[in-house]
């Protein structure tokens, strides 16, 4: 949700802080403001973009310590005053906080009892209070007072402090919000995410839930809020800087929906054993047999992970025989689900960080299910707390809208749904087949990519639509909501998703002449009935987009306009059909002169229920 980035060494703290924010601001974007410690310590926030407190800052800034936060409000409206850092009623403690603290209502009428006024209406000012009250009340240092406050806080936070009263030190602590420190040379990063440490060090170390870091100039030690000392591991990041920049494209989307062939590629390199139609994945190797065995599984996921898990759901029941059900991770956590020991829970997530996706992770696996993990960002809390997982290896994806991680994640489930087949009722003969075509995807996605240009002229004609229907059957269904969704989240047009036989049961009403109906429409057992549904919406006026298969010369009479992708099998045509639909959202979005990488209201990593 919000981005976090802090620095201590030796250089100009500014420039650091101000580039890891914009590294970080896909993370939010409505305010940002830093603190620097120089003796003194000094804060800058403000409404807005990142660049605009970069235009705000003084040109010279002479401090080597500082944090910096971009926020995605959760409580108080986006503006100056509840931007992060916030300050002590003294002004010499600053805190940065991503996370929700519950309890602050509470926490705050005490402390106002006790003289403290508030200028905004966070819960993080609260907390920056209730440190400088402790700190008055316990004869104690700066650490123990943070770590007293942190024991009175209910709710998930990542936070950063420093003080003037102890100048050389930062300290951070994480219980729900992710945190890692950046090792350099005599110098520390502090990120929400790797990417505002990767251009400095690949050396981090990732903090764990309940975990609290001192950080100086000269080394760091972690511990537990009850003060105990904990070893811990220094991890190498898996990219580099190249990975998170634009690389000459003009959004982050478009250069993420173009890298898809290398990021499918990758993310099945090393893993199908094409003579043998086998998959090797090693990090479920060692539950294989429960997998294997599983009565039930049980898909939680929120946003396009969750489409992903709706194709995830008809792969794994067609090649595997193993029952599937798929739920929004919210709802899945708050409805008692009925969970046996032979089932199966697999979560899955880009970011690995989704509050809802974890916590129901967590339900699952109180409740006694194993837990598989489908995460793109390696380390990420949901890769390391279940029980064994696939990493999908997308790369970073930094546009909010999810486009490679949807094509990665559904090949990995492919890739499942095949390992688990070749274990109970595929046939050799199915499996090879199935293995083949999909070393053959890469190259399939490279042909949908060329035809960018005709897409461009689609958008065009339909960028002033005030309304879009998606229509889709079988594998084809969740890519109907995952291309609705996608025009909704950068276009601001409204747009729904619905199985194409549905559509008589409601959305038809919406038809006229105005309503773009988007049908995916690939050459598979359905298709005549997808045929019978194009035309129920030509004889009401709608206009008919079509994706299709290459060579369907029948689509080319009923459809206003095609765009074709290559014939593959039809558990694999997701993997292709989303492409276009991709590729449309962006173009619409740019020319109606949409923030594409950053939507308003919407964040690329929800942290928060
Ligand atoms: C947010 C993002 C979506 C993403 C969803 C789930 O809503 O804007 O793009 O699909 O979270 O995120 P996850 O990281 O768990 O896949």
């Amino acid at each position: 949700m919000c981005g976090i980035v802090g620095y201590i060494g030796a250089k100009p703290a500014a420039p650091i802080l101000i580039e890891g924010l914009k590294r970080l601001e896909y993370r939010g974007y409505d305010s940002a403001g830093i603190a620097v410690l120089n003796g003194v310590l000094t804060v800058f926030k403000q409404k807005g973009k990142v660049s605009d407190l970069e235009q705000a800052l003084p040109k010279t800034l002479d401090a080597a310590i500082g944090i910096g936060h971009t926020r995605w409000a959760t409580h108080g409206i986006p503006n100056d005053i509840n931007a992060h850092p916030h300050t002590s009623s003294a002004g010499d403690i600053a805190l940065i906080h991503n996370g929700i603290i519950e309890n602050y209502a509470a926490i705050r009428t005490e402390l106002q009892r006790k003289g403290h006024t508030f200028k905004g209406e966070t819960d993080t000012e609260v907390l920056v209070h209730l440190i400088e009250e402790i700190w008055k009340e316990v004869e104690c240092d700066f650490e123990t007072a943070v770590r007293l406050a942190l024991k009175e806080v209910v709710g998930a936070y990542g936070i950063c402090v420093i003080s003037s009263r102890e100048p050389d030190k930062i300290i951070v602590a994480r219980n729900g919000s992710p945190l890692l420190i950046g090792i350099g040379e005599g110098e520390y990063f502090i990120g929400s995410d790797a990417s505002p440490i990767v251009s400095h060090t690949r050396k981090v170390v990732y903090l764990s839930e309940g975990e609290v870091a001192i950080i100086t100039r000269d080394g760091y030690t972690v511990k537990t809020i009850e003060n105990i000392e904990l070893p811990k591991q220094i991890d190498e990041l898996t990219f580099g800087i190249a990975e998170i920049e634009k690389g000459g494209f003009e959004h982050f989307m478009l250069k993420e929906i173009f890298e898809q062939p290398d990021a499918i590629l990758n993310s099945m390199r090393g893993r199908v054993l094409l003579e043998e139609g086998s998959i090797k994945l090693g990090g479920i190797r060692d539950h294989i047999e429960t997998l294997r065995n599983a009565k039930r599984i049980i898909i939680c996921a929120c946003g396009t992970s969750w489409h992903s898990g709706l194709v995830g759901e008809y792969l794994i029941e067609d090649l595997a025989r193993i029952p599937v059900e798929v739920e929004y991770a919210s709802e899945f956590r708050y409805r008692n689900p009925i969970i046996g020991k032979d089932d199966v829970v697999l979560v899955i997530s880009q970011s690995g960080e989704t509050a809802d996706t974890l916590a129901a992770l967590r339900e699952a696996r109180a409740r006694g299910a194993v837990a598989l993990g489908i995460c793109n960002v390696v380390g990420s809390t949901i890769a390391r707390e279940t029980d064994c997982g696939i990493y999908t290896h997308a790369g970073p994806e930094i546009g909010v809208a999810s486009t490679k991680a949807f094509t990665a994640q559904v090949t990995v489930l492919a890739l499942l749904a095949l390992a688990l087949g070749r274990r109970r009722t595929l046939s050799d003969a199915e499996a090879k087949t199935f293995a083949n075509e999909l070393y053959n995807l890469p190259n399939k996605v490279r042909r949908i990519l060329d035809q960018n240009d005709a897409i461009v002229k689609l958008a065009e004609i339909f960028k002033d639509a005030k309304n879009f229907l998606y229509l889709g059957r079988g594998y084809n269904f969740p890519v109907a909501l995952e291309g609705a969704l996608k025009l909704k989240e950068i276009s601001y047009i409204h747009a729904e998703g619905y199985p194409a036989a549905e559509m008589k049961h409601g959305p038809i009403a919406l038809i006229d002449e105005n309503m773009p109906v988007v049908f995916i429409a690939t050459r598979d057992n359905s298709y005549h009935k997808i045929i019978s549904n194009i035309e129920e919406v030509r004889s009401r006026k709608g206009r008919v987009i079509a994706i299709a298969t290459e060579g369907d010369a029948e689509i080319e009479r009923l459809a206003e306009f095609v765009i074709r992708v290559p014939e593959t099998l039809p558990p694999l045509v997701p993997i292709l059909t989303a492409i276009p639909l991709q590729l449309l959202a962006y173009h619409i979005a740019v020319m109606r002169g949409c923030n594409v990488d950053q939507p308003r209201n919407l964040a690329k990593s929800v942290t928060v229920e």
